[in-house]
């Protein structure tokens, strides 16, 4: 972290003969300083106390769940994060896309998922899906979850069930209803969603066994391969049930879940609400809002060094970036309104075909992503994504739902200027995997259905640009979802006793 010049000086300043020259050129810049400074400190706390930022959102956490958390509980849902069990093909699980390497995020682009090399980071390899992976930590407070906020609680608050969970079909809002005694917060609802996705973690048989044919067996005769469709509700329901199979199967995990559900101690099986409730748990001990921005609230102004707090005022202010990422009321300050915006990410889409990508991207060419569309059916909503919560996101690789850029001070660059941005896109410039660079879909009709708040170019020094970034890349990280705090969490080894996936970035035992 850059260190204030007076203090460096002061520093060298080390002659005692010296020390009363030095102590003048010292005080006047460091007294003005202090001066600007405390204007700043009340400018900011000023504008955080109207966006309705306290920095005291992770400290809600028991208070909202209404009950303490299980440590126990979460450490069965670290075990099965891990363990590549709950893939039909033993090649994935959550850990393998949510790196502990990137703050639970992902490590590509977009992300790879079944059919992998059992590496995850940078040399990881495999047919890709659509988007990016999200980062796990701190979405117990999202309200909505995924790229097009497709998972959602009705009431607005990811901890309250009175109007039900809402996913697409097949679940729809039936199978976590208002007021379910278990289902209670989001996250335990959506754990019952990964291991049904083929591309994935089940991978493409399906049900039909757990061994065999795979991926490259669901030919269209065309050349080409079509994943088995996903709406038809078919699937769903009889893959967890393989998955439990396996849970079931295993002596470990009995005695695990026996320990913490009397009834399959007393030979009940296991189910998958077991299986959600362990992940969610898991995910509520990955809280980490505890950044810069959240002391600076409550009061510690030295948490932030003024280039930071200079780029606060430009983050809530003439840079509009609050006007999406906002802070307040069902934000809980995560830096997102959860609403869905076309804010014109270029296009990326890997190359389709065995081996390569698997999953059919859409649009004529099927080089588009159509966002919230896909769920609401609407063209209006095409293009649309979920303003990206930005808590840790230094610690990604990659940005946007397509990784389409891999430094984020290209990622604020772009919403400065769209169409500057999308026009001059290049992605092996912007640093894209190779196989990326190949399909890049037209932006014309992106471009206009922008959303209106990025219609006009924002003009910023390159002063501001600097204290722009380093609020959003510094102010709002919290060290502990970095990989020094995160690969600890790997286990020595899982119960189904499979292999580890291989973390590059982290050293394994
Ligand atoms: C193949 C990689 C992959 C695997 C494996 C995977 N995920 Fe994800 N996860 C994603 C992607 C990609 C998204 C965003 C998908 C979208 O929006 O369309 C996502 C979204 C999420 C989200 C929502 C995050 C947000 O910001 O809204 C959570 C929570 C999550 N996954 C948890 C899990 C858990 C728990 C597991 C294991 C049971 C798992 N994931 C397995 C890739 C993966
Ligand atoms: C019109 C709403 C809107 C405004 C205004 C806006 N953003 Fe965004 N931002 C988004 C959306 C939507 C995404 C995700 C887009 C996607 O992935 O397709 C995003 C993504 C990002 C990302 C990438 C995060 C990630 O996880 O990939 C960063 C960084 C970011 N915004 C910073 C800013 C900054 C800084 C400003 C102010 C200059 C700003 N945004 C203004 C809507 C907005």
């Amino acid at each position: 972290m850059k260190r204030n010049n007076s203090r460096s000086l002061h520093r060298s300043c080390g002659m005692a003969a010296l020390l009363s020259i030095c102590l003048v050129f010292v005080s006047l810049p460091a007294l003005s300083q202090k001066k600007d400074d405390g204007v700043l400190d009340q400018q900011l706390q000023k504008i955080l106390h109207k966006a309705g930022f306290t920095g005291r959102v992770e400290s809600s956490l028991e208070t909202r769940l209404q009950r303490k958390l299980n440590p126990q509980l979460a450490d069965l849902g670290r075990l099965l994060f891990f363990d590549v069990a709950g893939g039909l093909h033993d090649d994935n699980t959550c850990a393998g896309c949510h790196s502990p390497s990137s703050g639970f995020g992902d490590t590509q682009s977009i992300a790879i998922g079944v059919q992998n090399n059992l590496i995850v980071g940078p040399n990881r390899s495999g047919p890709r899906n659509q988007r990016r992976t999200p980062s796990v930590v701190n979405t117990a407070f999202y309200p909505k979850l995924m790229w097009n906020g497709r998972f959602s609680s009705l009431s607005g608050d990811p901890f309250d069930n009175s109007q039900g969970f809402e996913f697409p079909l097949p679940e729809g809002t039936t199978r976590f209803p208002p007021n379910d005694p278990i289902v209670k917060q989001l996250l335990v609802a959506q754990a019952h969603i990964p291991p049904t996705e083929l591309v994935e973690v089940a991978g493409f048989t399906g049900t039909a066994g757990t061994i065999g044919p795979r991926f490259d067996q669901f030919d269209d005769g065309l050349g080409g391969v079509v994943p088995l469709p996903d709406e038809s509700g078919f699937r769903n329901e009889p893959i967890r049930q393989e998955v439990l199979k396996r849970l079931n199967g295993n002596a470990i995990y009995r005695k695990i879940f026996g320990a913490l559900f009397p009834e399959v101690a007393s030979g009940a099986p296991i189910d998958f609400t077991m299986f959600g409730r362990a992940i969610a748990e898991f995910e509520f001990t990955q809280v980490y809002a505890n950044a810069p921005l959240d002391k600076f609230a409550r009061g510690d102004t030295h948490a932030m060094v003024s280039t930071q707090k200079r780029g606060a005022l430009i983050f809530f202010g003439k840079g509009q970036c609050s006007a999406c990422h906002s802070v307040g009321g069902q934000a809980n300050q995560m830096f997102s309104d959860f609403q869905m915006h076309n804010i014109g990410v270029p296009q990326i889409a890997p190359l389709f075909g065995v081996g390569l990508g698997n999953v059919i991207f859409d649009g004529p060419n099927e080089d588009e992503d159509f966002g919230l569309e896909q769920i609401t059916g609407d063209s209006n909503d095409r293009y649309k994504f979920r303003s990206s919560p930005l808590r840790n996101a230094a610690l990604q690789p990659a940005f946007f739902h397509n990784g389409a850029f891999t430094r984020i001070e290209d990622a604020i660059r772009h919403h400065l200027d769209v169409k500057e941005s999308v026009n001059h896109y290049n992605a092996a410039e912007a640093g894209v995997d190779p196989d990326q660079t190949h399909r890049l879909a037209a932006s014309g009709p992106m471009l206009e259905s922008l959303d209106p708040l990025l219609g006009n170019p924002i003009r910023l020094s390159d002063q501001e640009f600097r204290n722009l970034v380093s609020f959003v890349r510094d102010a709002l990280l919290d060290g502990r979802a970095r990989k020094s705090h995160l690969c600890p969490l790997i286990p020595d080894s899982v119960p189904s006793g499979m292999p580890l996936l291989s973390f590059e970035g982290c050293s394994q035992r």
